[in-house]
């Protein structure tokens, strides 16, 4: 083993998401050792080089390093950002086959070396790929999380910040279902310090055309900025290190990330996003908002996308 002592993250695929995750992760001091894993060695070592560089400036002096899966024996969290990123004009869920197998052997090479941590998923299809990392490390459910509609969440909490002039943060609002195109807005329980949104927007004369614009910029947001820059990774990133910091601090926040459901909201089966108390222990609970029965059918056909693709998981 490896571990020099503390709170230890291991990133496996340093591309654009990996690193941003790792940089965030070192800015906000959340960890006290961080391995990069990549297939990659010239680049993971040059990356790590780089990130060390930065230590001294860091508000905490964390251990970089490049490693290996022997390096996951003894991690608290081990983030897979590792497989093929969605280019212009592929949905999220085209990845799935190339995105499996390089899963299936990821997942199979940190088990083999011991890991008894919580798997933080980020690599799309998210939701399917969470399923399939709970299949494959036989892991318990609660200790692997997929990040699932964090980012989306901070994209709508984004838009009904400037919509209603106010910090996203002041912004309680969710974003739940997949990761991907069938994504739900949960309009009936989104509020500004107990100010219900969808009145607010109704009272506006043009609710319901304004809650459809944001939702399409909120559902759209990824293939925008895929357009504009070919790829996102700073928002994805800082949501990661938000659970990782809700993990690692033993915080008991609420979160929209992907976990399997058990009969909630009416659900089996199926990784998806929902708002979870996160803590020390990774998923302590799922938060079962009062949908109204349009969102609960919309949040049951995302469900059903997503249990439909998890077939293609076998073990
Ligand atoms: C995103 O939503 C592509 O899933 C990534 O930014």
């Amino acid at each position: 083993m490896n571990k020099t002592s503390g709170r230890k993250v291991v990133v496996i695929g340093t591309g654009a998401v990996g690193i941003s995750y790792a940089f965030a992760v070192l800015n906000q001091a959340v960890c006290d050792e961080l391995v990069l894993i990549d297939l990659n060695e010239k680049r993971v070592h040059a990356e790590a080089r780089d990130l060390r560089h930065g230590v001294l400036y860091a508000p905490s002096p964390t251990k970089v390093k490049e490693g290996d899966y022997a390096d996951c024996a003894d991690a608290d969290i081990v983030c897979i950002c590792a497989g093929v990123a969605q280019k212009e004009g592929e949905t999220r869920l085209d990845l799935i086959d190339r995105n499996l197998a390089v899963f299936k052997n990821v997942v199979a090479q940190v088990m083999q070396h011991g890991f008894d941590g919580i798997f933080l998923i980020a690599t799309n299809p998210v939701d399917v790929l969470s399923y399939a990392t709970w299949r494959f490390s036989g892991l318990p459910k609660e200790r692997v999380i997929g990040s699932g509609t964090i980012l989306d969440t901070a994209r709508l909490c984004n838009c009904l910040g400037k919509a209603f002039n106010v910090s996203p943060c002041s912004v309680d609002a969710h974003m739940i279902g997949e990761h991907g195109d069938s994504v739900i807005a949960a309009w009936s329980t989104a509020s500004i310090a107990g100010m219900p949104l969808k009145d607010a927007l109704e009272k506006s004369g043009n609710g319901a055309e304004r809650m459809a614009e944001i939702h399409e910029n909120v559902r759209s947001a990824a293939y925008s900025i895929i357009e504009g820059k070919g790829a996102t990774y700073y928002g994805i990133a800082m949501g990661l290190a938000r659970i990782t910091q809700a993990i690692l601090r033993n915080q008991d926040v609420v979160l929209t990330v992907s976990t399997l459901l058990s009969g909630e909201y009416g659900q089996d089966d199926v990784y998806i996003g929902v708002p979870a108390v996160l803590n020390g222990n990774g998923v302590a609970r799922i938060i079962e908002k009062p949908l109204n029965d349009e969102e609960m059918a919309k949040f049951a056909h995302s469900a059903h996308i997503l249990r439909e693709h998890q077939e293609k998981v076998a073990d």
